[in-house]
């Protein structure tokens, strides 16, 4: 089946074959083509050109009427799968308390650990399915998604099983995380508890395989630099690469032992010196930055200029959760990194897109318009220009949803 879409005021994101991710000046570069067309063959964007020469042979055409074409946004970083909400703490931060009060008071990350081991599997798998979906009509097209509120073996199992379950029927491309060192799990010590998530969780994690990554939250208050290199060469036995939490609470040292380990990314880098930049030049790692969770929670931003200029590339997720960020739109996520992280328009396209495919491991498949890429693409409604997007933050924009080539409700 070949379906043409035509009539596009310009195609944006467009990245030639075998570039897996945007460092430095590259980020200030996208390709585009104006009025356009884009052919998907079966579920591969198949070929694109202007419409002087259009096929004629695609089984359907569709018409953009002035529409832009860009890539779906992929989001590398999402804690999704949760049971109920935490709006009491919502009204607790309006009250003057912080993340860590909050926390150090049994709230936060324990109190969905306790409302995730009430909750069955389908339960957990019909609230989780509903948030995707959400994320899907809002543009995103792949989605990572991380255990940890299990923080028992056999709830950050059900949790992982409910992910497996999204990744076999959502047509959004899914990667799975393991973050059994997300907190300390009730009636554990410390030490009792890094040696349960090394020696219990992940030997039984790799035997279901169950996860693609291994993700630890390495902060103030949470696991330290030494708990997270056990933890990540525990991981390292059974291939999982890592993907951690840095810097969000304090400069923890996070950033180090992450490209230590040759992480895909590290994330959250609320708090950051130079000597992070110093560690992440010349690395595989992706850094990765989360505006969402500095929006509700009232933290800096992210450095992304900063980074930039020194060469690396940043990406940007959602952060989905129910305390630091209640969000999944990857949209609104890129309107915070142009307006309060100072990025470019074209800057925050490549960090939604072909960075966060690259920190989630699948720029090789989503990420951009290229030729053989899964047709992953919104067509937007009728648009002056791509910077429409992040600046009418609110303004509906997405007229159609293509998810492997197939026509998504939207
Ligand atoms: O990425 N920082 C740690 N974990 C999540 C928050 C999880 C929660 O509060 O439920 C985050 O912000
Ligand atoms: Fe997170």
């Amino acid at each position: 089946m070949k379906t043409c879409i035509k009539n596009i005021r310009e195609i944006v994101g467009i990245v030639p074959q075998g570039i897996l991710r945007k460092q430095g000046a590259e980020m200030n570069e996208t390709g585009t083509l104006s009025n356009a067309w884009l052919l998907i063959d079966a579920d591969r964007i198949a070929a694109f050109g202007t419409m002087d020469r259009m096929p004629q042979d695609a089984d359907e055409y569709l018409d953009a009427e002035g529409g832009l074409v860009m890539p779906s946004f992929c989001d590398s970083h999402t804690h999704i799968v949760y049971a109920g909400s935490r709006e009491g703490e919502f009204l607790d931060k309006i009250n003057g308390l912080s993340y860590e009060e909050i926390a150090r008071r049994g709230g936060g990350i324990l109190n969905s650990s306790d409302r995730l081991h009430e909750t069955d599997e389908d339960e957990l798998y019909r609230q989780s399915m509903q948030r995707v979906n959400e994320m899907i009509a809002k543009g995103s097209g792949a989605i990572e998604i991380k255990s940890g509120y299990g923080l028992r073996t056999e709830d950050e199992l059900k949790m992982l099983r409910v992910i497996r379950r999204i990744r076999e029927n959502s047509p959004a491309l899914v990667r799975a995380t393991f973050l059994g060192a997300h907190a300390i799990g009730r009636g554990y010590e410390h030490e009792q508890y890094v040696r349960l998530v090394c020696d219990e969780m992940i030997p039984q994690v790799a035997q279901e395989q169950l996860a693609d990554f291994v993700d630890v939250f390495c902060d103030e208050g949470f696991f330290t630099v030494e708990d997270t290199d056990r933890i990540l060469t525990a991981g390292a036995k059974y291939g999982l690469r890592p993907k951690i939490h840095a810097n969000e609470l304090a400069v923890s040292g996070g950033v180090q032992i992450g490209v230590q380990h040759k992480a895909l990314s590290v994330d959250h880098l609320e708090k950051t010196t130079d000597n992070e930049i110093e560690a992440l030049l010349g690395s595989d790692t992706m850094p990765t930055m989360l505006p969402g969770s500095s929006f509700f929670l009232g933290l800096p931003y992210g450095r992304a200029k900063e980074f930039i200029t020194a060469g690396l590339g940043v990406a940007l997720a959602s952060d989905y959760n129910p305390g630091s960020s209640p969000s999944g739109d990857m949209r609104f996520v890129m309107a915070m990194g142009c307006i309060r992280m100072r990025l470019t328009t074209i800057q925050a396209l490549n960090a939604v897109t072909l960075n966060s495919a690259y920190a989630m491991g699948v720029s090789d498949e989503v990420g951009s318009i290229t030729v053989g890429k899964r047709a992953n693409i919104i067509v937007t409604r009728p648009l002056a220009n791509f910077t429409m997007i992040p600046y009418m933050y609110q303004t509906p924009f997405i007229k159609h949803i293509f998810l492997s080539g197939k026509s998504v409700c939207n």
